[in-house]
């Protein structure tokens, strides 16, 4: 495959900047972005990529002059949505902020990066657009609606573009991760704008020792699903010979997850079924 160039939003930590070494690692060509300076990601400019300022909940006007820069001065081949956190919080008690702000990067922010690069994409009929998913896009859990609802939207926003751009020869793909041992559970990172209720004590408190217990000990490696992730892109290595797959979910955990969420959504299809078609107009 040729060399390809490859945008990636999110790049000071974690999947962002895991994903950035193992790309140019593997030959290609990287766009990394930050939000704040660009100093922030200097040893990604040391280790080759190119470096721009990027904070994804920009206005769009903005976010299409930095595009624009970027696709004058390296083109892009490859579009990976990837800036993220998590606004923890129970759906009752979180604040209407807390979902606000989180819609505002996971969701709007992947709506105005992918809708700069998709004129680009369009003109060349060519592309790839890579959209960072999540178990919590799948089944949502106790203590996470603010950063579940966001990427419920995206599965359903990604699985719209991908129709709608089929047939420009724009492909697309959505990763749906597990838990990945990165930053994005760490106390200074991890929002939690909550206004307790008494009657919510039992599983608030079990939420926040999950947390307490799973940051840091994630069972997903970071590595490992990035190499998979750019093999699926590239047709290469674990992905040869197959097509691009629709959607990938990745790691032990997501795979349970999403196995639950399907074989009930079955048994309720198979035990719901003649009540579930009895609504339609007689005629
Ligand atoms: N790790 C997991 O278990 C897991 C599982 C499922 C999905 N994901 C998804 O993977 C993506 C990356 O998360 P991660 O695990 O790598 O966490 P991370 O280490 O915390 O990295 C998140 C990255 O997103 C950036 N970011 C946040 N808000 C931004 C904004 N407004 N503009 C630009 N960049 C912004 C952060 O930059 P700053 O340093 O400036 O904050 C950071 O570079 C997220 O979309 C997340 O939802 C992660």
């Amino acid at each position: 495959m040729p060399q390809l160039t490859w945008l990636i939003t999110g790049c000071t930590s974690g999947l962002g900047e895991t994903f950035a070494r193992a790309i140019l690692e593997r030959g290609d060509k990287v766009i990394a972005t930050t939000r704040g300076d660009v100093s922030r990601i200097s040893s990604l400019a040391e280790a080759g990529a190119k470096t721009y300022s990027l904070d994804v909940t920009a206005p769009k006007a903005e976010i299409e002059e930095v595009v624009k820069k970027i696709y004058e001065e390296h083109g892009i081949d490859v579009l990976v949505n990837n800036a993220g956190y998590i606004e923890a919080g129970l759906c009752e008690e979180a604040d209407l902020e807390s979902y606000q702000t989180q819609f505002e990067t996971n969701f709007f922010g992947v709506v105005k990066v992918t809708q700069a690069v998709l004129p680009y994409f369009r003109k060349k009929q060519d592309g790839t657009i890579i959209f960072v998913g999540s178990s919590g896009g799948i089944g949502g859990e106790p203590g996470a609606g603010p950063y579940c609802a966001t990427k419920f939207a995206l599965e359903g926003w990604y699985d719209c573009l991908k129709q709608e751009t089929a047939h420009l020869n724009i492909k697309s793909v959505i990763f749906e991760l597990g838990f990945f041992r990165t930053k994005i559970m760490d106390p200074n990172n991890i929002k939690f704008r909550s206004n307790p209720i008494a009657d919510y004590d039992p599983i608030r408190n079990a939420v926040v020792q999950f947390v307490g217990q799973m940051n840091g000990k994630q069972p997903g490696d970071p590595k490992k699903a990035i190499n998979i992730m750019i093999d699926v892109v590239k047709g290469e290595g674990v992905a040869e010979g197959k097509a691009l797959p629709e959607r990938l979910p990745l790691g032990s955990d997501c795979l349970a997850t999403l196995r639950k969420k399907r074989v009930n959504d079955l048994a309720i299809c198979n035990e719901w079924e003649d009540v579930i078609r009895s609504t339609n107009h007689d005629e």
